[in-house]
């Protein structure tokens, strides 16, 4: 069987196709999958989420004028942003501006202003909750320290991508996804303190396969809902006297007498939070039973108390754990629709894919895209050798 080549050959084959030439830097970043602890990371709580094997590449030449242009694979714009301009101009729209935003937050925090001109491929599926945001970003990222021979910390970067797509497209996210995909380490995923920033690499057993379901449903006014979202939890927090509802134990007595629905947001932050830990260590022990049980009241959590989810993530999480191999799913990111994710036993995970997507497609007449992914690397520059393979 062949497959189709990966956004790293891809990017670096538009570059050739372009200039004439093998590119001089290819960068590359993952999408990402959180297994446990969604939207904890703006009230300052923890999240257990891993790099997928699904890349955003960029191929690219220098060039002499303080120009930064950018070609993406099956768009037509191209992105051009001048790095002359203040650190604050708003001169791109659309998916240029988060190049912009990145741009201009590495520029006024000490990255030289080098020219390039580059190539973009992505294998990140967007609008479906695995980050195509932030790879997008933390490759642009990669690709402007690369050309200016700076190094960066990955928290630092993570940081300027989180403070670009808060200052430019106009999304008011936390840091896990950029903190992820700038960070993560190969074989294991990431528990983050999104307050501290702290990333601890938690290795997946390796019977275990993470396998992803992505519904097909793409909801609009995603951001106006996360931002309500933010800004209950952000008034229970003040409702009770503390910064950020990590301050808030689970069974805080002031709880209980938040109105609604500040009551049921503040119960999924403080009980998901602590799922974090729990799963952690589930997965340390290989506690199959624990991961299912930690699944199931997480997805229900959102699902009821944060109310983030659509029936069809409902469907799909019932479609996976139908299957006998399946240790426990869940909905996955930002919610409104997008993707859940499974934990499936590696020996069983060909018939439980075949069985969860048959399930689905049988309940909602959509055919949805599984994938059995396994947690890389994060964010990198890619060995010119490397770049060349499919
Ligand atoms: C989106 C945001 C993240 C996080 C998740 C929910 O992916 O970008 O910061 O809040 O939703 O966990």
């Amino acid at each position: 069987m062949t497959t189709a080549p990966r956004a790293v050959a891809r990017a670096a084959a538009g570059c050739r196709q372009a200039t004439g030439c093998d590119p001089e830097v290819v960068v590359r970043a993952p999408g990402r999958v959180n297994l446990m602890g969604d939207h904890t990371d703006y009230a300052g709580g923890f999240v257990l989420p891993m790099a997928i094997d699904a890349d955003t590449a960029i191929a690219l030449v220098r060039r002499a004028a303080p120009v930064v242009k950018l070609r993406s694979e099956g768009v037509d714009a191209l992105a051009r942003i001048s790095l002359a301009e203040a650190d604050d101009a708003h001169s791109a729209s659309g998916w240029a501006s988060y190049v912009e935003g990145v741009l201009r937050r590495l520029l006024a925090t000490g990255t030289p202003a080098r020219g390039w001109q580059g190539w973009l491929a992505s294998d990140v599926p967007i609008g479906a909750n695995l980050s195509s945001s932030a790879a997008l970003e933390l490759a642009v990222a990669h690709a402007a320290c690369a050309v200016a021979d700076q190094h960066r910390d990955p928290a630092d970067l993570a940081v300027r991508a989180m403070e670009a797509e808060h200052g430019w497209p106009g999304t008011q996210c936390g840091i896990m996804d950029q903190l992820v995909v700038a960070s993560a380490t190969a074989g294991h995923a990431a528990l983050i303190d999104c307050r501290s920033l702290a990333v601890t690499p938690v290795a997946l057993p390796e019977d275990l396969a993470v396998v992803v379901m992505d519904t097909g449903v793409r909801r609009e006014l995603t951001d106006s809902a996360y931002n309500q979202r933010r800004d209950e939890v952000q008034h229970a927090a003040e409702l009770l006297g503390v910064e950020t509802l990590r301050d808030v134990a689970v069974d805080t007595p002031g709880l209980g007498a938040l109105p609604e629905p500040l009551r049921r947001r503040a119960r999924h932050i403080t009980s998901e939070n602590g799922r974090v830990h729990a799963f952690a260590h589930a997965l340390a022990d290989s506690d199959r039973s624990a991961m299912g049980r930690l699944m199931r009241a997480s997805h229900r959590s959102l699902a009821e108390d944060y109310e983030v989810s659509v029936p069809e993530l409902g469907i799909a999480v019932d479609a996976a754990t139908a299957q006998p191999a399946c240790v426990g799913a869940r909905q996955t990111g930002g919610g409104f629709g997008g993707c859940i994710v499974a934990l499936v036993e590696r020996d069983g995970v060909g018939a439980a894919v075949r069985g969860m997507a048959s399930a689905y497609a049988d309940r909602t007449g959509r055919i949805p895209q599984v994938r059995v992914t396994r947690p890389v690397a994060g964010a990198s520059v890619v060995d010119q050798a490397d770049a060349s393979v499919g």
